[in-house]
């Protein structure tokens, strides 16, 4: 019986001893694989560099000049402040309106290296897209407005624009401070009294109280934009998910403000960004063909069909942990958005 048991305790031993070894050697692979990743990806220093067009010669880079003001001056160009024979579409925006400081800005969806990875998959359209493709969607659904037409001067401009940006960019090279910064999500549904207080308080003073912005003295454009009305992004925009608008607010608003020093706790930006989007807007057609996949469909995306039974609302204005949840338990699929 002893010697039995003593066998039982050495095989036990043995048992345990491999286990730790296995363990080990799985540490030490995990542990090799993120220091090689820290590595490769600090390239902070792509924030820092001069993107300043007017230093360019007119004479090589008209190209890349033209696709700068398209970015910034959009609205002029091709939007509401524009020539009727010219305008493709109805906002009164310009890309620089979200993608800030001429989309050099880190975490205000920068387009620095966007060129470099671009051809990529895209849960919407559920196929790999260009970045032709991309400028189309915000054309269609942040600008509110056709696609530009991929052979135009203005798409190879804002191309070019884009490009230049991504001149220190190796191919597919892991960008830093890319896109959005994610906030901690609240575990509840949006407030929406506390979102207006926000706004109040926080918001009105460039905004608007009626949330419409302010044009400039000479009215050729807005030095405020317009937050939501016929101005404004569609209800088939980005910018209308709340846990997107939270995050583009918390980091970048009241302008002024970066990811660095942000005014506005987490709580705050989902109330108000919640707020925002439940204001009127215009309407995207066929929002429904959006994502021909539905599973991966972000839990915010104001709009159904969805691959889940839980209600439209609780889409708009969360809470989103139980969706996240049950995208995970049901089909593996781990969301933040
Ligand atoms: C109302 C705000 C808004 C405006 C205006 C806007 N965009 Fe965007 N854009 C977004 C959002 C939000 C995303 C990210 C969407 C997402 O998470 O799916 C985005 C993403 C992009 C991307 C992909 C970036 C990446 O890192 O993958 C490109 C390229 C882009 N926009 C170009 C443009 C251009 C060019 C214009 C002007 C014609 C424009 N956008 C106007 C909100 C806007
Ligand atoms: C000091 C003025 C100022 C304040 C305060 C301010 N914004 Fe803005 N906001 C701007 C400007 C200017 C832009 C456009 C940025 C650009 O073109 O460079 C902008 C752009 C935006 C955009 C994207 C473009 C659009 O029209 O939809 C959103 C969304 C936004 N602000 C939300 C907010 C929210 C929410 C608050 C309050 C928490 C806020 N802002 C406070 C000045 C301000």
């Amino acid at each position: 019986m002893n010697e039995q048991l003593r066998r039982l305790a050495g095989y036990f031993n043995r048992a345990l001893f491999c286990c730790l070894l296995i363990c080990l050697v799985l540490f030490f692979i995990v542990a090799k694989q993120s220091s090689f990743q820290e590595t490769v990806t600090d390239n902070s220093f792509l924030y820092t560099m001069n993107y300043d067009v007017s230093s360019l010669s007119d004479h090589s880079s008209a190209q890349i000049k033209y696709g700068h003001r398209l970015f910034t001056q959009t609205n002029q160009m091709l939007g509401a402040f524009s020539d009727s024979t010219q305008q493709i579409y109805n906002s009164a925006l310009s890309c620089d309106n979200c993608h800030l400081n001429a989309g050099t800005q880190a975490y205000a969806m920068p387009m620095i290296g966007v060129s470099k990875i671009f051809p990529q998959f895209r849960g919407r359209e559920n196929k790999i897209g260009t970045l032709e493709e991309r400028i189309n969607g915000c054309f269609e659904r942040s600008m509110n407005g056709v696609v530009l037409e991929e052979s135009s001067a203005e798409m190879k401009a804002l191309i070019a624009y884009i490009d230049w940006l991504s001149r220190y960019v190796q191919k597919d090279e892991k960008l830093i401070r890319r896109g959005l910064k994610s906030i901690e999500i609240p575990a509840r549904k949006v407030d929406l009294s506390n979102g207006e207080a926000v706004f109040q308080r926080e918001c009105t003073r460039c905004h608007g109280e009626d949330g419409q912005g302010q044009l400039l003295a000479d009215q050729s454009d807005y030095e405020y934009p317009p937050l939501w009305g016929s101005q404004s992004y569609n209800n088939g925009a980005g910018m209308t998910r709340v846990i997107t608008a939270a995050s583009f607010i918390k980091y970048n608003m009241p302008f002024g403000i970066d990811y660095r020093e942000p005014l506005l706790s987490d709580e705050d930006a989902y109330d108000v960004a919640g707020y925002i989007n439940q204001q009127k807007r215009p309407e995207k057609a066929n929002r429904e063909v959006d994502f021909p996949d539905l599973k991966k469909k972000p839990v915010s995306t104001p709009y159904g069909p969805y691959a889940d039974d839980f209600s439209i609302a609780q889409h708009q204005l969360g809470p989103f942990q139980p969706i996240m949840r049950f995208y995970e338990e049901e089909f593996g699929i781990k969301k933040t958005k």
